[in-house]
């Protein structure tokens, strides 16, 4: 069956409608799709897996700087599938082990890497709900 996953295109990334395109050509619905800007408490919540990283609060500091558009991606193992497109969390890596994928082709570094991805069916359901609410009775896809 299809699964969703959390999908966010990060402050101030170039290109959003291109990276959207992208995302809908890799055979990805677009469930839901809102553009926020995180509060700095909803960005600590966000990311508190990472709380105890020296770059949190830098990490922090870039999710509240502009809007995040944030993307619930369905498809057949979207969680894995979605990782995949992203490429490697650092570009420079991406650039040498998948130069086809959009952190390879649009993060600026390994802090601003353009976009993020849920690690797993877990998490992609308590951050769809953390960002979206409940929408387990919606399927729907909505146009850019
Ligand atoms: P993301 O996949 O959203 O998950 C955690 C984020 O922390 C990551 O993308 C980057 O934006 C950031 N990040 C990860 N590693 C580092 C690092 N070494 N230095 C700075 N930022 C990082």
């Amino acid at each position: 069956p299809p699964e969703q996953t959390l999908a966010v295109i990060k402050p101030d990334t170039q290109h959003k409608e291109v990276i959207l395109d992208e995302i809908r050509a890799r055979g990805f619905t677009v469930s839901r799709l809102k553009d926020t800007v995180l509060s700095r408490e909803m960005a600590e919540e966000f990311y508190k897996e990472h709380r105890d990283e020296p770059f949190f609060g830098q990490l922090v500091d870039y999710m509240v700087r502009g809007p995040c558009t944030m993307l619930v991606l369905t498809k057949e193992n979207a969680v894995d599938e979605w990782r995949a497109a992203m490429g490697p969390t650092d570009p420079g890596e991406a650039r040498e082990t998948a130069p086809e994928s959009l952190r390879a082709r649009f993060a600026k570094d390994i802090l601003q890497n353009a976009v993020h991805g849920s690690s797993n069916q877990t998490q992609a359901h308590d951050k769809i709900h953390f960002i979206f609410g409940d929408i387990s009775s919606e399927n729907e896809a909505v146009s850019p």
